[in-house]
């Protein structure tokens, strides 16, 4: 099966993804972690898309559909999971063309709805572990008294460059006006399944099985 979960910073689409990666063996393809992955790394793209990204703005839909290409002639395992792409309609028909050339297709979107006074406490208490990408929030999911990742057992945590409020408010406003027309989208295809995101993570997860099984 291959998912799209489409949502609003901090709606939970990385935690989600992560428990679908561990228990069933999906591929998550992130495109802010590849793009943070180029960053870190020091490519010549990576330099092109650290301002961008920090400002909390969406990087070309060359660039990321680029990325996702790569990664869907690659294994595709229990499925992929879309996490943060696409993000414009733009990069939605590609998604569709790409599927086609690839004979594959698109099983569902999981929108993950949540509140934007929730998103600003999500984002601004998250942080995560810098060895195993495991994410924690400050409140809802605290770093461990030992200060030991429950994942991996690495001791550094990492708080990113865009989760401060202002980039938050730039990333919230491309939502809106660039990413939010792709529920419409979907919702036409008669693809979109709609999932209360401010429910605790065990209940979204519950929900997103449910949708899956
Ligand atoms: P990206 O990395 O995709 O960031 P985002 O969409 O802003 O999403 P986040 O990762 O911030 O949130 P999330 O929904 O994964 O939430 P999480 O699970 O961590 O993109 C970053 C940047 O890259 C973009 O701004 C852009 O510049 C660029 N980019 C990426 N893709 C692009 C594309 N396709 N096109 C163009 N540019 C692109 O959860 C958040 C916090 O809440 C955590 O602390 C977590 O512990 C907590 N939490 C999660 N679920 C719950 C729950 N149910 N209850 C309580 N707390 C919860
Ligand atoms: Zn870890």
């Amino acid at each position: 099966m291959n998912i799209i979960l489409l949502g609003p910073p901090g709606a939970g689409k990385g935690t989600q993804a992560r428990t679908l990666v561990e228990e069933r063996g999906m591929i998550q393809l992130s495109t802010g972690d590849m793009l943070r992955e180029a960053k870190d790394s020091g490519t010549e793209m990576g330099k092109r898309v650290a301002d961008v990204m920090a400002r909390g703005e969406l990087v070309t839909d060359e660039i990321v559909i680029g990325l996702i290409r790569e990664k869907l002639e690659g294994e595709n395992g229990g499925g992929f999971i879309f996490d943060g792409f696409p993000r414009t309609l733009a990069q939605a028909d590609a998604l569709d063309a790409l599927m086609a050339e690839t004979g594959q297709t698109l099983d569902a979107v999981i929108e993950l709805s949540v509140e934007d006074d929730a998103l600003v406490a999500r984002i601004t208490g998250r942080s995560t572990c810098a060895n195993c990408g495991e994410v924690y929030h400050d409140v809802t999911k605290p770093i461990p008294a030992d200060g030991k990742c429950t994942n991996c057992g690495g001791t550094e945590f990492k708080r990113r460059a865009d989760d401060n409020e202002d980039a938050l408010k730039n990333r919230l406003m491309e939502y809106y006006k660039k990413t939010s027309p792709l529920l419409g989208f979907y919702y036409a295809k008669d693809m979109l399944k709609r999932v209360d995101g401010l429910a605790p993570m065990a209940e979204v997860k519950a929900s997103i099985a449910a949708i899956l099984d």
